[in-house]
């Protein structure tokens, strides 16, 4: 089994630009969505949650309580907190 690194949340707010990368949290994972900003079927809306939780941000805009999104957003896990 591999382990992902431990980073702390003020770690993850030094995150919030594309030169740095864009990184967020979920629940207890951190996730370099990156790459997945130019794809985001609801557009730069996304960049407000830069460095951030997502949960509040979902919470206004339950399109992403499919289970489709939580697959997407699995694949930029890149550590936890
Ligand atoms: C739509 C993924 C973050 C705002 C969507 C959809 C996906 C998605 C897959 C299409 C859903 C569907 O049609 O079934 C993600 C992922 C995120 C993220 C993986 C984080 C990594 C955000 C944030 C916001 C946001 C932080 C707002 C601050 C929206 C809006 C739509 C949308 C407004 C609707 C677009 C439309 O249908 O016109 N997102 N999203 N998203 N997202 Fe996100």
């Amino acid at each position: 089994t591999t382990s992902l690194p431990v980073y702390s949340r003020e770690e993850v707010t030094k995150h919030c630009s594309t030169e740095n990368g864009i990184w967020v949290t979920y629940k207890d994972g951190v996730y370099d969505i990156t790459d997945f900003v130019s794809i985001h079927p609801g557009g730069n809306k996304i960049l407000l949650a830069a460095g951030k939780a997502l949960e509040p941000f979902w919470a206004l805009y339950a399109i992403h309580e499919g289970e489709h999104v939580l697959e997407i957003l699995s694949e930029y896990k890149v550590g936890v907190l």
